[in-house]
């Protein structure tokens, strides 16, 4: 069988991980996915030292990308609301699958996208939108598949948990860290994202909408970033005991889902309170497991990488399989409608 032809949109951080991991574990992948997966156009603006895109055709031009009549999937790695935007719909509308990291886009834009997903009878599969490199929307949508969902708590920005980290452990400065962050790759192109809590708001907006099946309500969370805390904070709560830790809660009540995104005092002797530097943890009540845990890279190009190639292998599965039992559990869950009030 032919490999499936795959087209990167965007080759920073996230995308040059993506292309990388495809070459080095190719096999691997091939093995897992059923079929094998070549890139075969790429539309970047810069050139990414850490990818050696050989002979794959690159071009400035995202377009030429998306409306190229070879490639089946777009992975759309440009991250932001607008060209993103355009690029996933003009896919959608060509009929092909989409694979995103970009989660402002799907909190925000996520209901029209799967909508003209469902409507084109394409995939779009975003599980690196959440937590990097772990698998936190299959494991909700698909491992608690059987559960009512009580609540959904976790550390989902990297950037922010590794300046409080640092800032606890070393005493360095805020913006020493955020610096430092920025330059790993870590942190969003506007960084405000990540220390006015609106990253994690994304996220937590996405795991709602699948744990809970509500619609993709952004607006309705309350968020609350990292920007006012001091390193002195940072000791104070370590004297009385607690670490200071930036969570978004997303919570069944009985006038529906509350959704939160703020700094939160922990004991220090609890598992979430030790998740340190640029990792994440995720945990996930459910009625029939009780209480779940999920730690891993929340950040970083191969972490993220890891979860796109997933979704990559996911679709390329789907492909192959029956085309009459494709796939509705990759993507349009997320848009089940329901009366809970958010
Ligand atoms: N800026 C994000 C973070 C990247 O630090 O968590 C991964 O979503």
């Amino acid at each position: 069988m032919k490999p499936v032809n795959v087209g990167i949109c965007g080759l920073g951080t996230v995308g040059g991980g993506t292309f990388n991991v495809l070459q080095r574990n190719a096999a691997e992948i091939a093995r897992r996915a059923g079929r094998g997966i070549e890139v075969g156009h790429i539309a970047s603006r810069h050139i990414n030292p850490a990818c050696d895109v050989g002979d794959t055709p690159v071009t400035d031009d995202v377009f030429a990308v998306v409306n190229n009549p070879d490639i089946d999937i777009i992975v759309e790695l440009i991250g932001g609301y607008t060209v993103a935007r355009e690029v996933v719909m003009q896919a959608i509308a060509n009929g092909k699958h989409v694979v995103t990291a970009n989660k402002a886009l799907i909190a925000v834009h996520g209901n029209e996208i799967f909508q003209a997903a469902s409507d084109k009878g394409v995939m779009v599969a975003f599980e690196a939108s959440v937590a990097g490199g772990i698998p936190i929307i299959k494991a909700i949508r698909e491992g608690l598949a059987a559960n009512q969902i009580d609540w959904v708590a976790g550390i989902i920005n990297g950037t922010g948990n590794f300046i409080l980290t640092e800032m606890r452990e070393k005493g360095r400065t805020f913006d020493d860290v955020l610096a430092e962050a920025q330059a790993l790759g870590y942190a969003e192109a506007d960084p405000t994202f990540d220390v006015e809590g609106t990253d994690a708001a994304h996220k937590l907006t996405i795991l709602a909408s699948i744990a809970f099946g509500i619609p993709l309500q952004f607006d309705k969370a309350y968020t609350e970033g990292i920007t006012r805390l001091t390193t002195a904070d940072v000791n104070y709560a370590e004297t009385l005991g607690y670490r200071i830790k930036h969570l978004g809660i997303a919570r069944r009540t009985e006038q529906g889902v509350e959704l939160r995104v703020h700094p939160t005092l922990i004991p220090a002797d609890r598992l979430l309170a030790n998740v340190n530097g640029v990792m994440n943890a995720v945990m996930v009540q459910g009625d029939a497991v009780g209480p779940t845990l999920y730690y891993g890279a929340g950040a970083g190009a191969e972490p993220t990488a890891s979860a796109v190639v997933a979704d990559i292998c996911d679709v390329v599965r789907t492909l192959t399989s029956d085309p009459n039992n494709r796939v509705p559990h990759l993507a349009f869950q997320a848009n089940a409608l329901s009366d809970h009030p958010v």
